[in-house]
């Protein structure tokens, strides 16, 4: 008793003098009576910044620096005396009285000083774990009250937290410069900032000469910027004396940064670990289209066409002679001039990034009914749209041409561009119609119309016994409606009548047909059953989810169809069906070799990020299986049946649910167990979507032997024993590059461990598969054997696999 007395109080004695030891090797501060030499380093509290001096390539100039402490030979991030260097070794940082930060040199002459106006009692220096390295008085945490902080000096990296912008109240603007070259972090001449004229947009400059344009800001993104908020929250915070732009880590263990390099490229990176590290996860500009002006006013820029250049729909190459030879730079011009007298139109144009904003106005609360109202009043409107396409309000106008415009592929945005009336002509009208799925605005009014349908339709059902409707009450829904309506008898003669040689397959809430619309379009035509209320929430859910989603790797919606009892939806039609008709069939999977299931795992992959990351409300789909996943003629993967996703606001991470719904087999445990669900639920079924993949085995279904695993575990046993080649099916093997190979299972692995945190996001999986390096060691999957609280018939497999070292067909035994 007495001996353990002591061993505790040595034990209490000895953490204490590790923590004087500790504290006394890494402070984050610097006091007046207190010098940091060239040599010492302040670390910031939890140890993850540091600072102090460096030498940056080859020079032997020394500047004071701040780079992430926990990643080895870490890039600086920041450098206070970026344009006037130490020449020798013995430089010192110190805080002098009343309130300056001063960098010395030997003969105690400033070098460099915080050049502080305001004075404090007992000023500190402070290396925040931020990254912010702030002077302040010793007892005062407020960050309005700081004296000077090294945030209002950015070099060429913006870190979380950071404000980009400017403001004039204080007099601050924080923009990037790029470094001098490597050895010179003085600006070079490349700079990259936030212009709050018009309404605000980021610039890259070389120069006097803009590079890139990202924006406007439209309350979720800078227009025609890739979307980061899987990743971030980010925030563009704006009255009449500042603009700026705040982005936050989510996941606050992330260690990313964005840096501006000296050929003007903006580089994001996340750290991944040590044999990985740094992993560029987004470049600006993204691609030729993204350079500033290039196809001149009224052009688009497509970067799957050849050339990229052309002109908006109903616009004509101002001098096609030089258009032809590829010079764009006088962009196009209307085919039929206006005429604002005789009353103009304006006409939608979808999917596109919106032009420069420089010049522009707004009104952050006028609806878009009002803002066309407005703009039509005035004849040197060109253009509008909507301002906030968080909030769905205010407008942006536009008054002269409309230049750097670009065709998105996916978080494009509608405007609305003033045309002579002649042009509103029908054909004109319904190719719009069709072209505006992702439209928020439809979105909302399409819930409103769905909504006052439903309703209706109940009530008619009590007052009129037959529940039909007349086709005039589809017609006035039609003008409200952003998502393209089919009628009724377009459809059911597309479809022969829904005969049973159309039936295709059983979607969630009902049976889908095969069509083919008069123009030759092959369709997939989901009816909802009459009897199915459920089927009824599925159809609103998918349409509400799937109407704002636009993703080459998500099946894409055409239009609905509702009509009396009849409520359809009509896709377009994948020849290739679904993908468990192909993997779990003998003789259809020969169809897909090593490369083309490699492309489907990462078509997948990029589709379910894309719903995770999408910023209006992040999808969760909560249902991805074989038999959601259908094929193109190409045999490109797109996701489908949204009957069950739900929608997340921007900072919730988990939800819960009593109605457990989705596929065994392909549920996370958390899931199925306690009904909890997050990306991390989808990350898990895409992980039983993986092993099912490569190995040609259902994970349901499957089962090895007497030992109960299910694939899960079948994979996971072989994983421990390093003979993970083994789950591959067979007839892979002759088209299989085998580290490849390994690596996915790996990360199939490690999308299906038991804990959610330790599942990688999406973002990181798709990292992960193009990347060499080492991948961490997968922990124990969830559900790796058959009893383990979900009840699956076992039918038996045998399964004949590569092996490691050569390629023989090994067989395993199984009853
Ligand atoms: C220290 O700085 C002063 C002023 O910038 C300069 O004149 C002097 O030469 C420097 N001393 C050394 C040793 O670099
Ligand atoms: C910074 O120093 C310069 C001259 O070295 C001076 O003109 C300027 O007013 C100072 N700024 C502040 C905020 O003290
Ligand atoms: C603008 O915002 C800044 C920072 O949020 C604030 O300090 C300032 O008072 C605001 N100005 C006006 C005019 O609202
Ligand atoms: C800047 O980044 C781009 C794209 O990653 C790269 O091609 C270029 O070489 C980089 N420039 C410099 C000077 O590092
Ligand atoms: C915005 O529009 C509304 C409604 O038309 C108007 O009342 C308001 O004054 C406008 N705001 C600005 C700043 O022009």
């Amino acid at each position: 008793m007495e001996k353990s007395i002591k061993d505790v109080a040595f034990l209490l004695l000895l953490s204490f003098l590790l923590s004087i030891l500790k504290n006394s090797t890494a402070i984050d501060i610097i006091t007046t009576t207190q010098i940091l030499r060239d040599g010492s380093t302040l670390v910031s509290s939890e140890g993850t910044f540091e600072l102090g001096f460096f030498s940056p390539g080859n020079s032997k100039n020394r500047y004071v620096g701040i780079w992430y402490k926990k990643v080895p030979n870490s890039a600086v991030l920041l450098v206070l005396n970026r344009e006037i260097p130490l020449r020798s070794t013995s430089g010192m940082l110190k805080v002098i009285e009343p309130g300056h930060l001063v960098l010395m040199n030997d003969t105690n002459n400033v070098v460099w000083s915080s050049n502080t106006s305001r004075i404090a009692q007992t000023p500190i220096v402070q290396l925040l774990e931020s990254g912010n390295l702030v002077l302040k008085e010793a007892n005062d945490d407020n960050a309005e009250n700081f004296l000077w902080q090294s945030f209002d000096y950015l070099s060429d990296t913006y870190l979380p937290g950071m404000d980009f912008g400017w403001n004039s109240a204080t007099g601050v603007e924080n923009s990037l410069s790029s470094w001098t070259s490597n050895e010179d972090p003085a600006p070079g001449d490349i700079i990259f900032y936030l212009d709050p004229t018009g309404y605000p947009q980021a610039f890259i400059k070389r120069g006097a000469v803009t590079i890139y344009r990202m924006g406007p800001w439209n309350g979720l993104r800078f227009s025609g910027a890739p979307d980061v908020s899987s990743t971030f929250t980010h925030t563009l915070f704006m009255n009449k004396s500042t603009a700026y732009y705040r982005e936050d880590s989510i996941d606050k263990s992330v260690i990313s940064r964005a840096t501006l390099n000296q050929s003007g490229v903006i580089q994001r990176w996340v750290w991944v670990d040590q044999t990985r590290g740094w992993v560029i996860f987004l470049t600006l500009p993204t691609d030729n289209c993204d350079t500033y002006k290039m196809c001149g006013a009224y052009g688009t820029c497509y970067i799957g066409n050849s050339p990229a250049c052309g002109c908006l729909s109903r616009f004509v190459p101002k001098d096609p002679e030089s258009w032809i030879k590829g010079d764009w730079s006088n962009g196009c011009i209307r085919r039929t001039p206006l005429n604002c007298q005789k009353g103009d139109v304006f006409l939608k144009y979808s999917n596109i990034k919106l032009p420069d904003s420089q010049y522009s106005t707004y009104n952050e609360s006028m609806t878009l009914r009002e803002c066309k109202v407005e703009c039509l009043k005035d004849c040197s409107c060109t253009a509008y749209a909507q301002l906030d396409i968080n909030r769905m309000s205010g407008c942006l106008f536009w008054f002269r041409d409309l230049i750097d415009i670009r065709a998105m592929s996916s978080d494009g945005q509608d405007i609305y561009i003033r045309m002579a009336s002649s042009e509103s002509d029908s054909k004109g009208k319904k190719k719009i119609l069709t072209a505006t799925l992702t439209s928020l605005m439809g979105v909302v009014l399409l819930g409103l119309s769905l909504m006052l349908y439903f309703w209706k339709r109940s009530k008619r059902k009590k007052n009129d016994p037959t529940g039909r409707t007349g086709g005039s009450h589809s017609e006035s829904r039609n003008k409200h409606l952003d998502l393209p309506l089919f009628d009724l008898t377009t459809i059911t003669k597309a479809t022969n009548k829904f005969s049973i040689d159309n039936k295709i397959g059983e979607g969630g809430f009902g049976p889908v047909y095969k069509g083919m619309l008069e123009e030759g379009q092959d369709i997939a035509v989901k009816r909802l059953s009459k009897t199915s209320m459920q089927g009824l929430d599925e159809f609103k859910n998918e349409v509400i989810c799937i109407a704002k989603l636009q993703h080459r790797n998500l099946v894409r919606l055409l239009g609905c169809c509702i009509q009396g009892e009849e409520m359809m939806l009509i896709y377009e039609y994948m020849p290739n069906k679904s993908l468990d008709l192909i993997i779990f069939d003998q003789t259809k999977s020969r169809l897909l070799d090593w490369h083309k299931r490699f492309q489907i795992v990462n078509g997948i992959a990029r589709g379910l990020m894309y719903l995770h990351q999408d910023s209006r409300l992040r999808i969760i789909h909560r249902d991805l299986k074989a038999s959601n996943v259908l094929l193109d003629a190409d045999m490109n993967p797109k996701i489908s049946d949204f009957g069950i996703a739900r929608s997340f606001g921007g900072n919730e991470i988990e939800d819960k649910t009593n109605r457990v719904v989705g596929t065994y087999g392909y549920m996370s445990p958390e899931y199925a167990v306690h009904g909890r669900f997050s990306v991390k639920s989808d990350v898990f079924s895409f992980g039983v979507l993986v092993l099912e993949i490569v190995s040609g085995k259902r994970n349901s279904g499957f089962s090895r032997g007497d030992e109960h695993l299910n694939l899960l575990g079948h994979a996971w046993t072989l994983y421990k024993e390093g003979r993970l080649l083994e789950l591959v099916d067979a007839y892979l093997c002759d088209s299989a590059n085998l580290s490849e190979v390994q690596r996915m299972i790996h990360v199939g692995l490690l999308c299906v461990q038991q804990r959610p945190d330790d599942r990688p996001s999406m973002t990181t999986v798709i990292a992960m598969l193009s990347n060499e390096g080492v991948l961490p060691q997968a922990n124990q999957p969830g559900f790796f054997t058959e009893g383990d609280g979900i009840v699956n018939e076992g039918t038996t497999s045998t399964n004949e696999a590569c092996s490691t070292n050569e390629i023989t067909i090994t067989k395993l035994e199984a009853r």
